[in-house]
């Protein structure tokens, strides 16, 4: 089992997207998924297909105590999700024991063997629901988009993750960071681009070769409540994300559109 948080202190850097595509791409290739939603505003259960009105159990639960066995839905066999839901605005205040940070480590540990990789969404925020995803993943993807403020919310999230080895998780890896939300192009302008490349060298990480186009094909998925695969299977964006999980799978079978 390999757990990946998928994270960036900033928002609407394709977290969501990030971690919904490559969970139904990595199930393409015949792994075992679990998907986490660690955030309150719960989009990726709903781009994913929840019927909140038949969740019994989810995260929330899981912090008050309950088996993560019972939150965890199917999606379609080998794809599970354990959703997310508004009750989670309260976690930082409300799970404050010395303990709070561990919860999801703990429940996250019971699935060791069942299945192959754990992905867990966080909010755009270092609060407790981050915190707990930092301290159980033995990897990091960094979203981000190329622009200055996503190179400011990279150099914050840099301390963070320096912070979080040291309290909690000394053998976290940054696997790399992906640039989102990329011009029709795919080009990045040149000055930003060195800025992040440097950035990602003082982190001790790489930068993804994949980059993720601008695509109207992700935010109309995600309304029609289905994977970018199952809606838009020749949309360019949708290219970009399968090159993106060959990529992190480790074996680089690039295509390009014809
Ligand atoms: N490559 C893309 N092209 C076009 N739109 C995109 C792309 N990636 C994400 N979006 C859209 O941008 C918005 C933010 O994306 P997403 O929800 O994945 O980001 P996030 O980092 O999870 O946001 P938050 O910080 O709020 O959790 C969504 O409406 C999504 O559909
Ligand atoms: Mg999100």
């Amino acid at each position: 089992m390999e757990v990946v948080a998928i994270t960036s202190a900033k928002g609407g850097t394709s977290k969501t997207s990030t971690t919904q595509a490559l969970a139904y791409g990595l199930h393409a290739k015949g792994k075992t998924v679990l998907m986490i939603d660690a955030d309150a505003q719960a989009n990726l259960s709903f781009s994913s297909g929840v019927d909140f009105k038949a969740v019994q159990a989810d995260l929330y639960s899981v912090f008050k105590g309950a088996d993560i066995d019972k939150a965890i839905l199917e999606i379609k066999p080998g794809l599970h999700i354990v959703p997310g839901s508004v009750a989670l605005m309260a976690a930082d205040r409300e799970f404050t024991g010395q303990r709070s940070f561990l919860i999801l480590r703990d429940a996250v540990r019971k699935m060791q063997k069942r299945v192959d990789y754990v992905l867990i969404d966080t909010p755009p925020a270092v609060g407790l629901l981050t915190q707990n995803a930092l301290a159980v993943a033995d990897k990091l993807i960094l979203p981000m988009r190329p622009d200055g403020f996503g190179l400011q919310g990279l150099s914050q999230m840099m301390a963070y993750i320096a912070e979080q080895r040291k309290r909690t998780n000394p053998g976290l890896q940054i696997d790399g960071i992906l640039l989102t939300q990329c011009n029709s192009r795919n080009n990045v302008d040149k000055i930003i681009t060195e800025q992040i490349y440097k950035m990602a060298e003082r982190m001790g990480t790489k930068v993804y070769k994949s980059k993720i186009r601008m695509g109207t094909a992700v935010p109309a998925s995600g309304l029609m409540r289905k994977s970018i695969y199952d809606a838009y299977p020749k949309a360019g964006v949708t290219l970009d994300y399968s090159n993106f999980v060959d990529e992190f799978m480790g074996g680089m079978t690039w295509q390009r559109i014809k």
